[in-house]
């Protein structure tokens, strides 16, 4: 029977500090070998000047309902696109609150399934036809994917049914790392799952960001973008933020940590300039406290 870590007897190696090695000259990782519509796609997503992304996730309704800060998407969403890169969202809040004059790439979010009602969120299935994802102009299908949980098999074919469907017109697939209940944060089970969500054919992967993570990063063949999770202070969001990009995220997918700030289209900023513009965490934070004060 296969062990957790692959070889144990066999040290293993990430070599971090090498660039991965086939990306030819396309700015997204593992993507030089695809075709032009997938990497347009790509490039609405990950801006061709960093590499890097801020995707701002508010698909939380799907499974949770009137989340805080998300009751009023028709309100929210004009203040915050301006910082953000990507929308991903359900084509539900999309159609229904969002204006599409926007020039922001669309991740959307295409499995459902389970409420916050169910103790096992990990049973869903997919919920939006290729058909429809196209006419939203989607860049990018969100997936749900549940390693080691009750709903690993499903999760992975409707991982992989979406992927087949996806590469026919030429749309990346972001296979989105849940944890579940008896799952630990740590870079042995990201490792896995984000490897797992790789090898399937996902063309980006969002997961939570975790001691060792610049490993978890180099592992992975594909971009690593990650959650905020819950809410946190400000000041430890952004270090996070800032700590996924030194171990090698290209960017994040950051809900929570965004629209429940009472300054939400401040840290959007704020997570942007570490994202884009090289900012430390404590140049970052310097500048939210900025604004804040002038703000109110
Ligand atoms: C839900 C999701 C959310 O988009 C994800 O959790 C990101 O939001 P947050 O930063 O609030 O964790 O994928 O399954």
């Amino acid at each position: 029977m296969a062990d957790l870590d692959g070889n144990t007897k066999i040290e293993k190696n990430y070599y971090v500090d090498k660039p991965f090695a086939v990306n030819g000259n396309f700015h997204v990782k593992g993507a030089a070998n695809l075709d032009w519509g997938v990497k347009k796609h790509l490039s609405n997503i990950f801006d061709p000047r960093t590499g890097n992304t801020v995707m701002f996730a508010f698909d939380h309704g799907y499974f949770m309902g009137s989340v805080s800060g998300l009751e009023r998407l028709d309100l929210l969403m004009p203040k915050l696109i301006p910082h953000v890169d990507v929308l991903m969202a359900t084509r539900g809040a999309l159609r229904t609150s969002v204006k599409p004059n926007f020039r922001k790439g669309i991740a959307l979010r295409v499995s459902s399934g389970s409420s916050m009602l169910n103790d096992d969120l990990s049973h869903e299935v997919i919920a939006v036809d290729i058909e429809d994802a196209i006419r939203m102009n989607a860049d990018a299908l969100a997936v749900q994917v549940f390693i080691g949980a009750d709903g690993q098999l499903s999760s992975i074919d409707n991982l992989s049914r979406v992927i087949n469907a996806a590469n026919r017109y030429s749309i990346p697939a972001l296979g989105v790392v849940a944890v579940g209940k008896n799952m630990e944060r740590t870079s042995q089970y990201f490792k896995l799952a984000t490897r797992i969500v790789a090898e399937m054919g996902a063309s980006i992967v969002k997961t939570y960001y975790c001691d060792n993570f610049d490993e978890v990063a180099a592992a992975c063949p594909v971009p690593i973008v990650v959650a905020g999770g819950k809410k946190l202070p400000e000041k430890e969001a952004l270090t996070m933020a800032y700590q996924a990009i030194q171990g090698g995220a290209r960017g994040v997918d950051m809900g929570r940590n965004i629209f429940q700030s009472a300054y939400a289209t401040a840290m959007a900023d704020a997570v942007s300039r570490i994202v884009h513009r090289k900012y430390t965490d404590a140049h970052a934070w310097e500048f939210f406290c900025d604004v804040t004060k002038t703000t109110g």
